[in-house]
């Protein structure tokens, strides 16, 4: 059965923006914090909330979808064959915890392993971005422009200050060099959001040694939907449902730093 890809982008933002009030309406509720793989790993009751929440929504209205979620409140996903949801209800719940801004929601939806929507939505700042495959990406109402060139000088970088310093993925002097000739480089702690910031020409790029699938779902389907470029640092393709280096940005940056800097 074809979806309905409009229907199935509007449900989504509807969905999302509800999530983000009943987000926004915690911050003056006692949040229960509990921490994953290590003490940096933080999970909260309103991650798991949101999760569930969006998954009985697309279960209620898609029975024969399947919903990858980072909680782990829906099935595990092992093939993207048919549609595949792929959602972060919090991404930046560190953000989240201490300082209540600079977190999103995140959801990507693909068909077959090819990003079909792509929603973030900027839960404090009330921005939805969205994309449906081949009809443009937009910020809220608005339309964004296609990406062009920037120069390397003048261009600014998001990425973590872990990349720089010793760290087990990536030699510091690899990424050094590149934050020395950009202009200026920012760290948002939303991976989602970054790449969100790419699409929308806010950063010119976005580089880090790891995400997982529903940090970059959604936003690989806006930046690319604004002509810009999504791999990992290699330059190979994402692996959707896997963990990988995620570098993003302006095609011709992209092409410029991967040659100059990241080879
Ligand atoms: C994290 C954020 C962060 C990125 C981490 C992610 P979470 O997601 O996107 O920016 O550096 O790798 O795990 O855990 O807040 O959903
Ligand atoms: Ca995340
Ligand atoms: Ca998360």
């Amino acid at each position: 059965m074809s979806n309905d890809w409009h229907k199935i982008c509007k449900e989504a933002i509807i969905w999302a923006k509800d999530a983000g009030k009943v987000i926004r309406d915690s911050f003056e509720k006692q949040l229960t914090v509990e921490t994953k793989s290590n003490k940096d790993d933080l999970v909260t009751n309103m991650d798991r909330e949101v999760e569930t929440f969006l998954i009985n929504k697309i279960n209620e209205q898609y029975p024969e979808h399947k919903i990858l979620g980072e909680e782990g409140v829906g099935e595990k996903v092992t093939s993207l064959d048919g549609t595949v949801w792929i959602i972060d209800p919090i991404d930046g719940t560190m953000n989240f915890v201490h300082q209540q801004t600079n977190f999103a929601i995140s959801i990507g939806v693909y068909q077959d392993g090819v990003g079909m929507v792509g929603i973030i939505y900027n839960v404090v700042y009330d921005e939805m971005f969205h994309a449906i495959k081949d009809e443009g990406a937009y910020l809220n109402d608005r339309k964004l422009n296609q990406l062009g060139n920037v120069k390397l000088d003048e261009s600014i970088i998001s990425l973590n200050a872990t990349w720089v310093t010793e760290n087990r993925r990536i030699d510091p002097n690899v990424l050094s060099p590149l934050v020395k000739k950009c202009r200026g480089t920012r760290s948002y702690g939303s991976a989602a959001i970054e790449l969100a910031f790419v699409a929308a020409g806010r950063l010119d790029a976005y580089i880090t040694m790891r995400l997982s699938p529903w940090d970059f779902a959604a936003g690989k389907v806006l930046i690319e939907e604004v002509g810009g470029t999504v791999t990992t640092v290699d330059g190979n393709p994402i692996e959707l449902l896997e963990q990988n280096s995620v570098f993003a940005a302006k095609s011709q940056l992209h092409e410029q730093i991967l040659n100059d800097y990241l080879n």
